[in-house]
């Protein structure tokens, strides 16, 4: 299955339960909200979710482009990324998790041939003065699924603040014999879906109050789906991501690791630039402008005459189209190679300056402060400048 007939074949069958389709946001939330970008599907009906009557009917579905600078640390394995699709349902104070739940494990084994022994599911095992959620276990029980009682794991909020509740989270079975083991103990089982009961508003005192409704809201990552329907382990084999691996891999001969994560910080900095963030030293700008840096850091680690010139500009023109983004391949380009022309200078101001600052021994935090406000040398950068010296 293509993303495409993924996407169709989540959102008829949840058109099939009466389901309106969501619209889709861009990355960058709308103004007044204080997150930097877009990181779940549920974010842009955060107002929904915690009361508000949504216009559009009391259950919905979409696919939503996703950012994650929390999973930044984790990219260069082979199943997170850094921007990603997420397929999302949602019963604003409609349906309960076990109705969730079937629909779900329904969607699962006929709509994607997913076989039910190959599924493992977890539950909120207990906390927050919340008991363990025999509804959720019950359910997979009954539904033949095996399932595992986690504490903190499964209960999801969408940062400090906001809607937030107990999830089930369910897992594929992506090894070659038979299924062992437990999602905690065999990282062979992949998450694929999760299905959060919004029961409480967490207030910024760290308080929790119940909902005026319980909502539920899932959500399930559309390449990662993709790679386990390809009985794949990776996601940078799948439809989007080849195109960039193979590029990246043609041009700079980079493998592993590397390979990932230059192929995923370059194909999110092209989502990211569609949706008209540019690269700053603040905010939205800064995130872009680390990921850029960070690729060409990992790319001018073996020849620092690399250069995102090179890359062709069609992998864009595939990105861009899969993301619905309207964005001329020709100053996309440029604005790469921009942002890598000033880099390069700032790495050859930065270098015998950050060199004159170690010799007189270990950075202090005032060293910092200089280096950043004097010459304009972020600390990351500077970082990256030491351990090159070293
Ligand atoms: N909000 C939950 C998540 O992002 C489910 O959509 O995992």
């Amino acid at each position: 299955m293509t993303p495409d007939d993924i996407t169709r074949t989540f959102l008829d069958h949840y058109h099939r339960y009466d389901h309106q389709r969501a619209p889709e946001s861009s990355l960058v939330p709308p103004p007044g909200d204080p997150v930097l970008f877009t990181t779940s599907g549920m974010h842009p009906l955060t107002p929904y979710l915690l009361g508000r009557p949504y216009p559009g009917g009391r259950r919905l579905a979409n696919v939503q482009r996703c950012l994650r600078t929390t999973d930044l640390d984790e990219v260069g394995d082979s199943t997170h990324l850094t921007v990603f699709q997420m397929l999302g349902s949602w019963s604003l104070g409609d349906y309960d998790i076990v109705t969730s739940l079937r629909w779900g494990f329904e969607l699962l084994t006929d709509g994607f041939g997913i076989p039910a022994g190959r599924l493992h599911a977890t539950v909120f095992g207990g906390g927050n003065g919340e008991g363990p959620d025999d509804t959720a276990r019950d359910t997979w029980t009954g539904l033949g699924v095996p399932v595992e009682a986690l504490g903190e794991d499964n209960w999801w909020s969408n940062g400090p603040t906001g809607p937030c509740g107990p999830d089930s989270e369910i897992f594929v079975w992506t090894g070659d014999g038979p299924p062992t083991g437990t999602p905690s103990t065999d990282a062979r089982w992949v998450e694929v879906w999760n299905h959060v009961q919004m029961r409480y508003h967490r207030h910024p005192d760290g308080r929790l109050t119940p909902l005026p409704h319980s909502s539920i809201d899932t959500g399930m990552g559309l390449e990662r789906l993709e790679m386990v329907l390809r009985g794949d382990r990776s996601v940078f084999t799948g439809d989007g991501l080849r195109q960039w691996v193979d590029a990246v891999r043609d041009r700079w001969n980079l493998r592993g690791a590397d390979l990932r994560v230059v192929s995923d910080h370059l194909r999110s900095a092209v989502v990211v630039l569609g949706d008209g963030v540019r690269p700053g030293n603040t905010g939205r700008g800064y995130v872009l402008r680390r990921l850029l840096r960070r690729a060409l850091t990992v790319l001018w680690r073996d020849d620092p005459a690399r250069t995102l010139n090179d890359l062709p500009p069609r992998v864009y023109g595939d990105t861009l189209r899969r993301f619905r983004q309207p964005v001329d391949v020709g100053s996309l380009h440029a604005m790469l190679v921009d942002e890598e022309r000033r880099f390069r200078g700032l790495l050859r101001r930065g270098r015998p300056i950050v060199d004159r600052v170690r010799a007189r021994g270990p950075l202090t935090e005032r060293d910092y402060h200089w280096l950043h406000d004097t010459h304009g040398l972020p600390r990351d950068l500077v970082d990256g400048l030491l351990a090159e010296a070293s």
